[in-house]
């Protein structure tokens, strides 16, 4: 009973879906939850609070104040009382208000005010769905943390017939369990996990350097999952954006080139029992860095001599001991036979694969279709999923496999 006990604010905002929200209230409460409906203004004029208060035993929180004493709601108070916030239906508006931090009504307020973990059911019509507005928005709420519950396909309220449909409640309440479950699941505890992420800068002068298009979201959420999971996390992050979300407790170190990425990489996977190489490293970088900007020379053309940088993974290779190493393999050709070659060469335990040939795979991507292949020779295929889900299935994997599961 993974919901038992659990306090839940649920927000309901104004689609046509909001008629399946008392639904889904009422299987919240029979697992065992407590639960606090907040709803928008416009909810209210498809689903009444009368409904939902008799269902949840608790007077529904919609308005800032209340109108007859003005009394001052705390969205503060609920915000840190909830262990989930469950938004179903999410409409396009409300999504856009949460990516963006527009705090006009009770719901955005709790959302901003939510300490621990939000999940969004959207539901609305197919072309709203498939708007490069929303689904900016919903890729933006995905980077923020929050778990997006997918619409599925099927008939609309609009007579249409496409991908929009708020999910079952069924299908909701078992996300909010699978996430419980996965909370309360640390098979990581007590492990001291080191992850790389991102690209490496190789300097040319003051103004120029060699880098790569790595942005860093697959080591990112990968340090992520270890954290989820109860290890103790460090991640050595070459210069990505500053928008990627790091969970509380992960210590994050900074570096720019591949030689400091091996210097931290190193030192770390010395006192760590796991180490996962998710960057994407310049295999090479200038012989020389000129300390003054290089000037535009009369002849055509221009010669960098660049020297190979180490490879950080083969180096942890090298002085891995009992410890546990996994390395990243991008390919677009010949897949299988490079990622082998790769492990063999690095020493490493275990290996990702994503080939480019996959559509939704690979450096910029908010998806992932991963294979992972072990040392033992074992060979396993994954779904296309987000990077956040693609993480989860890594870690686990790992904890498993370190458990003797293989
Ligand atoms: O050989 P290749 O670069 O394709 O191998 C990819 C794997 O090796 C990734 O895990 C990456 O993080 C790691 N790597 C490294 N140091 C390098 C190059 C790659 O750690 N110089």
């Amino acid at each position: 009973m993974p919901l038992k006990g659990k306090h839940i604010v649920l927000g309901i905002s104004g689609g046509i879906a909001a008629y399946k929200s008392a639904y889904l209230l009422r299987l919240l409460i029979r697992k065992g939850a407590e639960v606090q409906v907040v709803i928008t203004p416009n909810g209210k004029e498809f689903i009444t609070p009368a409904t939902l208060a008799a269902l949840s035993g608790k007077p529904v929180v919609s308005e800032f104040f209340a109108a007859n004493t003005g009394e001052w709601h705390s969205h503060v108070d609920l915000g840190i009382w909830a262990d989930l916030m469950i938004v179903a239906p999410a409409t396009a508006s409300t999504i856009g208000k949460m990516a963006n931090g527009i705090a006009d009504n009770m719901l955005i307020t709790t959302y901003l005010s939510a300490k621990e973990q939000v999940m969004v059911a959207p539901a609305m019509d197919l072309d709203m769905w498939a708007h490069p507005s929303t689904q900016r928005n919903v890729s933006r709420l995905r980077q923020d943390g929050v778990i997006i519950v997918e619409p599925a396909a099927g008939e609309l309220a609009s007579g249409l017939t496409g991908k929009g449909r708020m999910e079952e409640p069924e299908k909701i309440v078992e996300a909010a369990e699978k996430y419980f479950l996965r909370q309360e699941n640390k098979p990581l505890t007590g492990k001291r996990v080191v992850v790389s992420a991102g690209p490496t800068y190789e300097n040319i002068d003051p103004v120029r350097f060699i880098g790569n298009y790595s942005s860093g979201k697959m080591g990112f959420a990968i340090a992520n999952a270890f954290r989820q999971a109860g290890a103790d996390v460090t991640l050595v992050a070459g210069p990505v954006g500053n928008d990627l979300k790091l969970y509380s407790g992960i210590r994050r170190i900074n570096v720019r080139s591949a030689l400091e990425m091996l210097e931290a990489m190193e030192k770390e996977f010395l006192c760590s029992d796991i180490a996962v190489c998710a960057a994407a490293v310049a295999d090479y970088a200038p012989a020389e860095y000129a300390d003054k900007k290089i000037k535009r020379a009369k002849t055509d053309g221009m010669t960098l001599h660049l020297v190979k940088n180490p490879d950080i993974s083969a180096r942890l290779g090298a002085i891995k001991g009992q410890r546990f190493l996994a390395g990243f393999a991008l390919e677009t050709d010949n897949e299988l036979i490079n990622a082998l070659s790769k492990m063999e060469r690095k020493n490493l335990d275990m290996i990702v694969l994503n080939s480019l040939r996959d559509e939704g795979a690979g450096m910029m991507t908010d998806t992932n279709k991963i294979t992972i292949l072990t040392r033992e020779g074992n060979t396993y295929g994954y779904d296309l999923k987000s990077k956040r889900e693609v993480a989860e299935d890594i870690v686990s994997f790992i904890a498993g496999h370190i458990g003797g599961d293989d």
